[in-house]
């Protein structure tokens, strides 16, 4: 088990870019927290606002960005943190990102090992420091590989040193962006068993993606994220085989194991947001009174943002 502790607590949460034309309105309103030893999944179409959260917990935001809410990780706010404070307490240290695309993070002419040695050089004394060859183990990779260059890694060994890089300082908490896109399955089956091995060594692990197989083998909670809003949050189990909300109802009939039938219609765009609930347009249950948006109301354990849920 890992011995660093840790909480994050997000509290009203919201995001919006301000662009010459208009106002993006990304995160909207969201809460929910994660502790060490369980993994919470935020799942979701694209564009709904997932990659946003992570860059404000993590203080990545570009300058058009107007961020509201508390993300409290102990006594501190991530949202008003300093940058230095965050790169030097707790980037890689507290929270360690596999960003979205990791291939385009890696720096093109360096092997592996000369950007997770630089990694573990920036996060630990040398007194303390592990080895690459350890850190890259837990990743699921052998020390040939870490001499590869970033040209010459496949899309899983990618990710892998990306999960490396995410490890190198120990962080109780790892935030996964899409981690299984591109991957093939036997990838996505090797990937879903090294998230679970870092829950079970009592990490925390925030799993973003819109693959909701990967979300039931791995996640203890689902959040649901329609139009920068929590819609459903919920045990795994419940939420993904008794989805309450239409949206999940419909995103579980997508999948191909399911009736296979997509949702009708398209996510809105985040500039132009109806008043009342987002997905009126692509509902079947709607009724008038979804023209006020609905609040996400928790019933033991298992919240939905809806007025006439399944
Ligand atoms: N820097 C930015 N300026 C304006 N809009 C942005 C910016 N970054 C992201 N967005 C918008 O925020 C919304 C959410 O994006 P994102 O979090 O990347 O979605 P996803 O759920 O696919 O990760 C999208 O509509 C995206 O276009
Ligand atoms: S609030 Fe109304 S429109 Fe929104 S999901 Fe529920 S039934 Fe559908
Ligand atoms: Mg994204």
């Amino acid at each position: 088990m890992v011995s660093v502790t840790g909480n994050l607590a997000v509290d009203s949460l919201s995001v919006r870019f301000t662009l010459p034309d208009a106002r993006v309105s990304a995160v909207s309103d969201v809460s929910f927290s994660v502790s060490p030893g369980e993994c919470l999944a935020l799942v979701g179409e694209s564009g709904c606002g997932k990659s946003v959260l992570a860059s404000a917990l993590l203080g990545f935001l570009p300058g058009n960005a107007e961020v509201a809410g508390t993300a409290m990780l102990g006594s501190l706010d991530l949202l008003s943190a300093s940058d230095q404070v965050l790169s030097q307490q707790v980037r890689g240290r507290q929270i360690g990102l596999v960003p979205q695309s990791p291939a385009a993070h890696l720096t093109p002419v360096r092997t592996a090992r000369a950007q997770l040695d630089e990694a573990l050089r920036f996060l630990h004394p040398a007194s303390e420091r592990p080895s690459a060859d350890s850190v890259a183990a837990r990743a699921g990779l052998k020390p040939a590989d870490l001499d590869l260059y970033p040209h010459q890694l496949s899309g899983g060994m990618a990710q892998r040193v990306a999960t490396a890089l995410a490890l190198a300082g120990d962080p109780w908490l790892i935030i996964a962006d899409e981690p299984t896109t591109g991957l093939d399955r036997a990838l996505v089956d090797a990937l879903i068993d090294e998230l679970r091995v870092l829950v079970a060594d009592g990490r925390a692990v925030l799993l973003i993606t819109h693959d909701l197989s990967a979300a039931r083998r791995v996640a203890d909670r689902i959040a649901v994220m329609y139009a920068g809003r929590f819609v459903e949050v919920g045990p795994a189990e419940e939420v993904l085989d008794a989805p309450r909300h239409p949206y999940t109802r419909g995103l579980v009939d997508s999948l191909p194991d399911r009736a296979f039938t997509p949702i009708p219609g398209l996510p809105p765009v985040l500039t132009d947001l109806p008043p009342g609930c987002a997905f009126t347009p692509r509902c079947d249950r709607v009724t008038d009174e979804c023209a006020d948006r609905p609040q996400l109301t928790r019933v033991n354990g298992h919240a939905v943002a809806c007025h006439q849920p399944c």
